[in-house]
């Protein structure tokens, strides 16, 4: 992830330990300043999982990793430990996965900041081959379209979704990227135009509305993130996912969903299972402070959708690209 830290270039992560601290990118305060803030305990990274400091799913499972190694070296307990942090948001499976790994790995007396170093460099490896199996999607001259942020602020460093844009583009390969606003919180405005434009990668912000009409005009292939996949290849994603894909099936664009292994939950039979988060309507209707909507006004503001497996392309995973019906391949697998 290159940052612009006080006028120097810096290539860091969007969080990462340090002495007996877990420093985090508050990813609330970007793109206008880049703001490292330090956690010592476990409630700590809980609160800021809730608050979107940090966000995306597989950093949200990391800084959950971190969380639990924070409440080891506490002499805290564990399980009320992963209690806390397994509440702090319902929809992405990394956080499940990162807690559950590390009770198995702080059980088997493993030491905790090897334990939570080692998770978050397994999700960078991940992502880094997760590029390599999707770059050869992108060709020269193609027209992207993405969703959210599902780059390095999202996964520690690399993205999913951004993965293959970045190696495509380390390949010397030329294209376009389309970046939805992704509102409320803007993710794509704020983060992915952010990312895109440290790499000098070039792209249009469009508002989510104006996806169709771009798809229409001629977008190659479409990549996004996941929050969590269920064993019948549905996925949860932010929200507006689904109509880019009901729309790419529409006009015969390829749509590919881009995830490690910790995103699957194949306990899950079908998407509507997933426990889709509600976040409050001040999201919706105060925009930077300022009320918006008439007094009084109403808003919903599920942050996820569901996007059934009949419109995914393919997933690109570690383990290679797969077809919604062969995600139950990816059963038993842990997170090393
Ligand atoms: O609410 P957020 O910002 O945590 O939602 C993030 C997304 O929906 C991403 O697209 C998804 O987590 C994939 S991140 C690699």
């Amino acid at each position: 992830l290159k940052v612009d830290c006080n006028g120097a270039k810096r290539d860091i992560r969007a969080l990462w330990f340090s002495g007996r601290k877990l420093m985090m990118i508050d990813q609330r305060c970007l793109p206008h300043r880049v703001r490292v803030e330090e956690y010592r305990d476990h409630t700590e990274v809980a609160t800021a999982i809730r608050d979107m400091v940090v966000r995306g799913a597989p950093s949200i499972g990391a800084a959950a990793a971190y969380g639990m190694c924070l409440a080891a070296m506490n002499d805290s307990d564990l399980l009320m430990a992963a209690k806390v942090l397994k509440a702090a948001r319902p929809t992405a499976n990394d956080l499940f996965f990162a807690v559950d790994h590390m009770l198995t790995r702080l059980s088997d007396g493993e030491d905790p900041v090897k334990a939570a170093n080692a998770y978050a460099d397994t999700i960078v490896n991940r992502c880094r081959t997760i590029g390599e199996n999707g770059a050869p999607l992108i060709t020269e001259g193609g027209r992207v379209m993405t969703h959210c942020n599902a780059g390095a602020l999202a996964t520690v460093d690399i993205g999913t979704a951004l993965a293959p844009m970045r190696v495509a583009w380390e390949q010397g390969r030329k294209f376009f990227v389309y970046v939805s606003e992704t509102r409320p919180r803007l993710q794509g405005m704020r983060l992915t135009a952010w990312e895109l434009q440290n790499e000098g990668i070039p792209y249009a912000i469009i508002a989510d509305s104006a996806s169709g009409f771009y798809m229409r005009k001629g977008v190659d292939l479409i990549i996004v993130g996941a929050d969590r996949i269920t064993a019948n290849g549905d996925f949860a994603n932010k929200i507006g996912t689904y109509e880019k894909a009901v729309i790419a099936k529409a006009l015969d664009i390829p749509f590919y969903v881009a995830a490690p292994i910790s995103t699957f939950d194949l306990s899950l039979p079908t998407g509507d299972e997933i426990p889709i988060e509600n976040r409050g309507e001040e999201e919706v209707i105060v925009i930077e402070g300022h009320a918006i909507a008439p007094a009084g006004a109403t808003a919903f503001n599920p942050a996820f959708d569901v996007t059934p497996h009949e419109y995914v392309t393919g997933f690109i995973t570690e383990a290679g690209i797969l077809r919604p019906d062969e995600v139950r391949k990816i059963g038993g697998s842990d997170g090393e």
